[in-house]
């Protein structure tokens, strides 16, 4: 058994004996269908062993466990909070009503939500392990995807995105990417990192590139927030990315320079080059959604008649 290191991330082996259940997580609607069984959180006796890292964001780590009574291989993100800051109280505050929300999320492209705890510095959530891993690693290793990939992966990330749009309230899931996009061992893709506000995307933007090449213009131009539009945009330039294993607007076009990335989709005119290699229906589909004016793009249901997906 390892000791925690400085961020927490590479503990193993560890125990969590369990103190106070997080309300959202005990017992749940009975009648909830979902495709991997909820954790039992709730339970005094549930405990986990920590496996390896798998991801690393800008708020926390994720890692594999498993469930030491029923065997159960699961997802552990991570997220550490100062409890100190004001700033972090109030993130917290969102999380936990975000959280609320997740637990009743259930779609076969969307990634399982199966509980989560807290405690005074770090805010845990369980999710369903989604072997494939994220497809920006698939792009990395195999190329861009062609064909009955395209479609699938096309169809998939639709199909997930207006499930989380037709919710009531919508579901809007602010960072649409394909690292976002997770595929699992018969390349059916779920919809990862959702519904868990980012503490300020934007001061995020301004330090690195992040997801701005992935971003609608009235996100970077702070017009009327993030609504479902600007998630539509994303998925343009995601299936962009899909298409060439790049990243939307070219891999070389932003130079790394946040900056200009930002004047670029914020300021100027254009919209990101879609492939040659694209079909003409596929292509069809990516500039509906990459158009400039909100009001332009289709929502998830007309695309999802589109005869590329249909
Ligand atoms: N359910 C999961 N199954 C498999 N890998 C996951 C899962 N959730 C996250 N990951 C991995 O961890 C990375 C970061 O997770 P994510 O939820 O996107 O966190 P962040 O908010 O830090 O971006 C993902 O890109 C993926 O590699
Ligand atoms: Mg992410």
């Amino acid at each position: 058994m390892g000791a925690p290191t400085a961020d927490g991330c590479q503990r193993r082996g560890r125990r969590r004996p369990r103190g106070s259940p997080a309300p959202a997580a005990a017992g749940g609607p009975p009648s909830r269908s979902r495709l991997v069984s909820p954790l039992d959180v709730s339970k005094g006796t549930f405990a986990y062993i920590q496996g390896e890292m798998i991801g690393r964001g800008a708020y926390g780590c994720v890692y594999k466990a498993l469930d030491s009574e029923t065997g159960q291989i699961f997802v552990v993100k991570e997220v550490a909070l100062d409890m100190g800051s004001k700033e972090d109280n109030g993130y917290r505050e969102r999380l936990m009503d975000e959280l609320e929300i997740c637990q009743n999320v259930s779609h076969k492209n969307v990634v399982s939500y199966l509980g989560h705890e807290h405690d005074d510095s770090h805010v845990r959530i369980f999710l369903e392990y989604v072997a494939g891993g994220p497809m920006t690693s698939v792009l990395r290793e195999f190329g861009p995807l062609r064909g009955t990939l395209m479609k699938m992966a096309a169809r998939g990330t639709l199909e997930g995105l207006n499930y989380l749009h037709s919710r009531s309230p919508p579901i809007v899931h602010r960072d649409i990417k394909g690292a976002n996009v997770l595929v699992d061992l018969s390349f059916c893709v779920r919809l990862a990192d959702f519904g868990c506000s980012k503490r300020d995307e934007m001061t995020m933007s301004y330090t690195m590139l992040g997801s701005i090449p992935w971003m609608a213009p009235e996100v970077i131009q702070r017009e009327g927030g993030h609504g479902r539009k600007a998630d539509i945009w994303s998925l343009g330039c995601t299936l962009i990315e899909f298409a060439s294993a790049e990243r939307p607007w070219g891999n070389s076009k932003f130079d790394n320079n946040p900056v200009f990335a930002m004047w670029h989709i914020g300021a100027s005119d254009a919209t990101p080059p879609i492939p040659d290699s694209a079909a003409d229906d596929e292509r069809e589909l990516i500039s509906r959604c990459v158009q400039r004016s909100p009001d332009d793009r289709p929502w998830t249901e007309e695309l999802l008649q589109m005869s590329f997906v249909a």
